[in-house]
């Protein structure tokens, strides 16, 4: 059997994992797929950079064209993160008709519907999974496993590094700064941590849920959007003693065509199963018309996490691709949508 080729671009944290997947879990991957996969090159920054995996020189390229225009390369994954060149990348990946896996939630959140409509059109795949919530499967979820019911309420802890950061903060005593480096180099933090802390990260992927829960578009403006930087030691203290946990909180409500979309600090009771949500560990609360509760836990940020969501998604492309059903992402549709926002 023909193996797979895959290129790669950004060989960061989540890069690294997905390579030291994909040689590691190669019997699963034949397994599944009835024919192993090869990463045939992989985009860095710095060709000289240490790299603490098993990768030939001849694997790097600072040239992405080597990737995007190699007729052998049947998907892209793009892991380097930023908007503009990952989505100049992305587009022409989709437009030489290779599928596309990203782990991009700021591209994802702001052009997600021009990339899916692209690829859409291409009849290629273009799967995201690892954008929200790291290794918990929860846009599978929603737009599979609770494809039957009208979704009302989405309410999450959807970012590791402030969870990382109130957690450390409350539990251990100790420093902002100290804690907030530590998560930079566990891998959990943007390269500019500023989307975490300020609360963007979270906006972007709970609009990312939204999108997908209630099957409309949402817009990032209309997000109400508040981060941790302003949460100090004795703040946490007191919730503390009042019997409450500070948690980074993005909620998504709907009520008939109007929805509301925030992220903020909030105070969840002790008792409350989001409270006991630590470390960089994320949950997403789901409510639907028939199923009622549900609720999603696991590590939302980190290495091999998230390079688990990565690869699923590629062994989805990949069976796609065998069975001669790609193009099959979600597009959703351009609702005329009315968002209320906190400032009405
Ligand atoms: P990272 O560690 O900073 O890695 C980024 C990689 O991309 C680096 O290898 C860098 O090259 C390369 N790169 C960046 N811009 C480039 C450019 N213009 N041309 C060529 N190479 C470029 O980032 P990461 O943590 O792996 O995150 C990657 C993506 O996954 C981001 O979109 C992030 O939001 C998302 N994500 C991350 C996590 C997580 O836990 N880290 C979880 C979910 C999603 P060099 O190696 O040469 O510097
Ligand atoms: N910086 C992100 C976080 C990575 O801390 O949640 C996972 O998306």
């Amino acid at each position: 059997n023909k193996r797979m080729n895959i290129g790669l671009l950004g060989f960061g944290t989540v890069g690294t994992g997905v390579l030291q997947i994909i040689q590691d879990h190669q019997d699963k991957l034949v397994h599944q797929l009835g024919c192993g996969v090869d990463v045939k090159k992989i985009l860095v920054s710095d060709i000289e950079k240490k790299r603490d995996v098993n990768v030939a020189p001849e694997q790097l390229t600072l040239d992405p064209q080597e990737i995007l225009d190699d007729p052998e390369i049947d998907v892209v994954v793009e892991v380097m993160g930023g908007i503009d060149d990952a989505r100049s990348y992305i587009r022409h990946a989709l437009e030489n008709n290779k599928h596309v896996v990203t782990a991009n939630k700021d591209l994802m959140a702001l052009h997600g519907s021009e990339l899916l409509q692209l690829a859409d059109k291409q009849n290629c795949d273009l799967f995201y999974e690892a954008s929200v919530a790291g290794g918990i499967p929860i846009l599978r979820t929603l737009v599979e496993g609770l494809a039957s019911d009208r979704i009302t309420k989405m309410m999450g802890i959807v970012n590791g590094t402030t969870n990382y950061i109130l957690t450390k903060m409350s539990k251990e005593g100790r420093m902002y700064d100290e804690v907030l480096k530590e998560a930079q180099a566990l891998g959990y933090a943007e390269a500019d941590p500023t989307a975490d802390v300020e609360g963007l990260d979270a906006a972007r992927k709970i609009s990312i849920l939204g999108t997908l829960g209630f099957s409309m578009n949402l817009d990032l403006n209309d997000v109400s959007v508040k981060g941790i930087t302003d949460v100090t030691s004795a703040d946490l203290h007191y919730c503390d003693q009042l019997g409450y946990t500070m948690k980074l909180v993005g909620i998504a409500n709907r009520c008939g065509d109007k929805v509301e979309v925030s992220v903020q600090p909030a105070l969840v009771p002790h008792e409350h199963p989001l409270a006991s949500v630590d470390d960089e560990y994320n949950a997403v609360y789901v409510y639907g018309e028939a199923v009622g509760e549900t609720m999603f836990y696991g590590a939302g940020a980190g290495q091999l996490p998230t390079a688990t969501a990565v690869v699923s998604d590629l062994v989805e492309v990949l069976k796609n691709k065998r069975l001669g059903v790609n193009g099959n992402s979600v597009v959703i549709p351009q609702f005329d949508k009315k968002l209320k926002t906190d400032e009405e």
